[in-house]
């Protein structure tokens, strides 16, 4: 029998800039590697070939490829991949699709699973293909499936690596001289990305001159955020979140759970806190001195977040 063949993909949070980085302003995101994506490919050589079965247990999913429309995520991960490597008729197998990352909550789930199965399809082929390649499929999934998405979650996601992010530009990856911590609370309230995307962009249509002005500060602070990361003073980064978390208020993408979060993590000792992703639910985060994170994972909770996830941003290899 042949081996199944697996991959997995991280999640990831944004630091600074969302929202921001869909207007060209630059953004900063890091995986976040307690939760994951994997995808396993088995084939099938009972079944004839062309025949591809889709499992998804965590969204009830249980369907021939053929039966899944056009638009359908997982499906468009797979054609995206088959037409790409210009396989038509592939031999029969199955794909079973699994994720430990909340939906609609900020954290990347899409894209982690459009890479896991990417990945592991392309292993499937015996084909190895590059990072850009696949950070390439992905981001054709993410746009039909969200609209206008910035690249941003493809990017940090398939390089698993620290990106500064800027739309249209080559991929950066940055060094971080000094691991910090990073306390992520979620409100539990599910919330597409694409719906405070559009919101946000009624808003700027109808006076772009402000919200020009709040995308630049949101820059600026992300630009700053950087510098401080590469050059070992991550505790600085605190004031920056607290202000780009009032932008993102002003950008009218917060909530009142998220507001509260954010309150409980500032009042509990955290160096800052913000909203992170695409806002109105979903996540927010919190930068925390290692000895601190208890005390503010507890806050949080009697604040609210259905769930904590602690993470370290650690130092880059040389
Ligand atoms: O909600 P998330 O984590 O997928 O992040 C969206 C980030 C935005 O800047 C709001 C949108 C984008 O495409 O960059």
């Amino acid at each position: 029998m042949m081996p199944a063949i697996t991959a997995t993909a991280p999640g990831k949070i944004i630091l600074f800039g969302e929202h921001a980085v869909v207007y060209g302003r630059p953004a900063i995101a890091v995986p976040v590697d307690q939760v994951s994506a994997r995808a396993l490919v088995m084939a099938e050589p009972r079944r004839p070939s062309g025949s591809v079965h889709i499992l998804a247990p965590d969204i009830s999913l249980d369907a021939d490829l053929c039966d899944l429309p056009d638009e359908d995520p997982l499906a468009m991960a797979v054609r995206g991949l088959l037409s790409a490597l210009k396989i038509e008729q592939p031999p029969a197998f199955t794909l079973q699709v699994s994720s430990t990352i909340p939906l609609a909550a900020g954290l990347g789930s899409g894209a982690a699973v459009s890479t896991a199965v990417i990945r592991a399809l392309a292993n499937f082929f015996g084909v190895l293909l590059p990072d850009d390649r696949v950070s390439a499929l992905v981001y054709e999934v993410e746009k039909r499936h969200h609209g206008t998405p910035s690249g941003i979650d493809n990017t940090v996601i398939v390089y698993r690596m620290p990106v500064y992010y800027v739309r249209g530009q080559a991929v950066q990856t940055f060094r971080v001289d000094t691991p910090f911590t990073i306390v992520i609370g979620d409100t539990g309230v599910a919330s597409p990305t694409s719906l405070a995307v559009g919101d946000l962009r009624r808003l700027w249509q109808a006076d772009p001159e402000r919200y020009e002005a709040l995308f630049d500060a949101a820059g600026q602070i992300a630009r700053q955020a950087r510098q401080l990361i590469e050059s070992g003073q991550p505790g600085e980064l605190g004031p920056l979140m607290d202000e780009n978390h009032r932008l993102l208020q002003q950008m009218n993408v917060s909530s009142s759970e998220l507001d509260r979060l954010v309150q409980a993590a500032q009042n509990s000792g955290a160096l800052g806190a913000k909203l992170s992703g695409g806002g109105r639910g979903g996540n927010m985060i919190a930068l925390v001195e290692p000895g601190q994170a208890e005390q503010v994972v507890g806050a949080l909770h009697n604040a609210g977040a259905v769930r904590t996830i602690k993470t370290v941003v650690e130092k880059t290899k040389e």
